[in-house]
């Protein structure tokens, strides 16, 4: 198990591109395994999360042949890459082409391999066993077996727990008001929704992220969006595609911050997603006061890009809740950091979502933060932060969460000593390089 090691030495200056979005790079895989036909992928995330997910379809079948790891897009000096990009073929068998796989699918740390998969076994007529490592086996499940069991499936479970064994069948459409504005549960019903006759709808409380409905309507798939309601009429067939993946604004987060809290830095954080859905951090920093430009924009693939600059800023606290929220899920624990050096208090409600992310994000970041002499309020739905000037070294725990390990390393750019990160080899679940990218940016 490694650990790092972060003091304060100077500014962050210079620029990187983060490694490929990850949401993005799962999905691709899926849609394209599921599609008719060769599709390539540019800059696809070579990491652990979206590795599970090549693993999932290469064991039911579908030829999926990494080309390179390395991005070649855009063309950009090595030394500021994220992560590897790899360039990845994949040979898609069609709605009804997969085999029943031999041996339970490991889905790792990766709760999206997870969910979105029930949608898809859901529709086969076979069954397979779902496992993930401890933090996955804590995670919910309900919340994709209860509308995906209403479609037709059958789900076996300890207690709504990994691991799952799901038996597909014909599945019937539905109309699911989901409880939770997530994605990975949104996204899984129009997986399945493919396989049933008719159309499948669902609607949430707050939009979450759409990078699954702008990848179905490339692929031909009869997509409507009505307010929060998504519906895909059924059993069409989805076409092959090429594209290219942003540059992943979760990982970019931690620059973003990074950049703004630390005294006389500049950051150029480049070929970053903005897609309206995912980066409500923009939104929140900014109304905290932060010097937040977005340069160049432009669109890849249907979604849209841009190179994201930052400079120091004086935060202040704000409240923050509402449609927020599920806009800016993943970028809690780096914005808790940013709470925790800003003038004033900070309050977030309506985040309970957090309790259950690849650890309890509330209670670590608290957990944390307060070693850090930082006060701290926590509620059952969120967290009052005090912001300080300066932060105390600590040794810190990441609870094998990337995010919080990654938060709290840029927490230390801002203590009075050394700061000693464990268990960081989750960070390579999302942001391979991160490590080698601050102290590259550090002066
Ligand atoms: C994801 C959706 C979000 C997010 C997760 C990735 C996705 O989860 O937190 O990191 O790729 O669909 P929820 O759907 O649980 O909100």
């Amino acid at each position: 198990m490694s650990q790092i090691s972060i003091k304060h030495k100077g500014p962050l200056r210079g620029e990187l591109t983060p490694p490929p979005d990850k949401s993005i790079s799962h999905r691709a895989i899926i849609l394209s395994s599921l599609a008719e036909g060769k599709s390539i992928v540019r800059n696809f995330l070579y990491a652990e999360d979206p590795l599970s997910t090549i693993g999932a379809f290469r064991q039911m079948g579908v030829e999926i042949e990494v080309k390179s790891q390395k991005t070649d897009y855009p063309p950009i000096p090595p030394s500021s890459r994220g992560g590897e990009g790899g360039v990845i073929i994949i040979n898609g068998k069609g709605l009804s082409g997969l085999k029943e796989p031999k041996g339970e699918i490991d889905c790792g740390n990766s709760g999206t391999t997870m969910r979105l998969l029930c949608g898809v076994l859901a529709g086969q007529p076979f069954s397979a066993t779902l496992k993930g490592d401890a933090s996955l086996s804590r995670r919910p499940m309900k919340r994709v077996i209860e509308p995906i069991t209403q479609m037709g499936a059958v789900f076996k479970s300890e207690s709504g727990h990994p691991p799952l064994t799901v038996t597909g069948g014909q599945l019937k459409p539905i109309r699911y008001k989901s409880p939770v504005a997530s994605a990975q549960v949104k996204s899984a019903i129009l997986l399945a929704g493919l396989y049933c006759n008719g159309i499948t709808s669902v609607s949430e409380p707050e939009r979450s992220r759409d990078h699954t409905e702008r990848m179905l309507k490339a692929s031909g798939a009869d997509l409507t969006i009505d307010g929060l309601t998504v519906s895909v009429r059924g059993r069409a067939k989805l076409d092959p595609f090429e594209m290219t993946v942003p540059a992943d604004f979760s990982s970019a987060a931690f620059f973003i911050v990074a950049g703004i809290i630390v005294p006389g830095s500049g950051v150029l954080i480049k070929n970053a997603g903005i897609n309206p859905t995912r980066v409500g951090l923009i939104e929140i920093l900014k109304s905290m006061g932060a010097h937040i430009r977005l340069e160049n924009k432009r669109e890849v693939s249907g979604e849209p890009v841009a190179d994201i600059s930052v400079t120091h800023s004086q935060l202040s606290g704000i409240e923050i809740g509402g449609d927020l929220v599920p806009r800016s899920i993943d970028e809690f624990p780096i914005l808790c950091v940013a709470a925790a050096l800003a003038h004033g208090k900070t309050k977030i409600t309506g985040a309970k979502e957090l309790r259950v992310k690849e650890s309890d994000r509330i209670a670590a970041m608290a957990a944390e933060l307060r070693k850090m002499g930082v006060n701290v309020e926590e509620l059952e739905d969120g967290l009052i932060i005090e912001g300080r000037e300066k932060l105390k070294s600590a040794s810190i725990q990441s609870y094998g969460d990337h995010r919080i390990a990654m938060s709290m390393a840029i927490a230390a750019l801002m203590a009075d000593g050394e700061t000693t990160i464990s268990d960081t080899d989750c960070i390579n679940t999302s942001f391979p390089g991160f490590v080698e990218i601050l102290e590259r940016l550090q002066w």
